[in-house]
């Protein structure tokens, strides 16, 4: 009798593809510690000096680079190997942990701030609501949590583009906006952004947990 194999899920098929297209990712992405996000710097104006940040989705660790170099207390999280490996050879300094989102090893109120570039549309939505709820535990009352959220209704596995084979999930605005509120955040900021660079539109989010 043979064995039926199961299908890859959703994180690890996404990382696979990362992995697959990481010397592209990195010339695209990774070589821009010093061009800081608009909304990475809201963020941090509102966060205050020194603060502990998670950065969610590293990716190759050009922001975690920056928030280092302007004197936050930074980790890495990111689940495609060659990926983290560009960013510890980029940065010795920063804490960098090889893990899935959806089974964060950290403490409650480990952070001040939670930053999430482009990587909660790699979940499946039900996934997200859950790693939603989960971060509101890792700050303290008042915390803040920043994401880039690509704008849509299509969710599902990438067939073409630059990096195929992703699992990839457009948000509608009033759609982002419940989850995080019932996710137990206020949401302070949310707006539709045209990305150049990202391409398209794109929600940006920064909210504060409640209670
Ligand atoms: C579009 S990239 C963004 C990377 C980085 N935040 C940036 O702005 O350049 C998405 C990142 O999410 C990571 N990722 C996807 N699914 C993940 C998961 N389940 N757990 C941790 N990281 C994940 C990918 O490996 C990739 O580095």
């Amino acid at each position: 009798m043979t064995a039926r194999r199961r299908p890859a899920d959703a994180a690890v098929r996404t990382a696979a593809a990362y992995a697959a297209r990481a010397d592209a990712f990195i010339r695209r992405w990774g070589r821009r510690a010093k061009r800081c996000p608009a909304l990475l710097r809201e963020l941090l104006m509102l966060a205050g000096p020194c603060a502990a940040v998670l950065d969610l989705g590293c990716g190759a660790g050009q922001d975690a680079r920056f928030l280092l170099a302007k004197r936050h207390h930074v980790v890495g999280v990111d689940l495609t190997w060659p990926l983290l490996a560009y960013a510890r050879r980029h940065s010795r300094r920063v804490p960098l942990v090889q893990g899935d989102m959806r089974a964060l090893p950290f403490r409650p109120g480990a952070f001040d701030t939670i930053w999430a570039a482009a990587s909660l549309i790699h979940l499946p939505k039900p996934a997200a609501r859950r790693l939603l709820r989960a971060l509101r535990t890792m700050v303290p009352r008042g915390g803040l949590l920043a994401a880039t959220v690509a704008q849509g209704r299509h969710a599902g596995f990438l067939r073409t583009g630059w990096i195929p084979g992703r699992y990839f999930a457009r948000w509608k605005k009033a759609e982002l906006a419940r989850a995080v509120r019932r996710a137990g955040w206020d949401v302070m900021q949310l707006l539709v952004v045209s990305d150049r660079e990202r391409k398209g539109r794109w929600l940006n989010l920064i909210a504060r947990r409640r209670g």
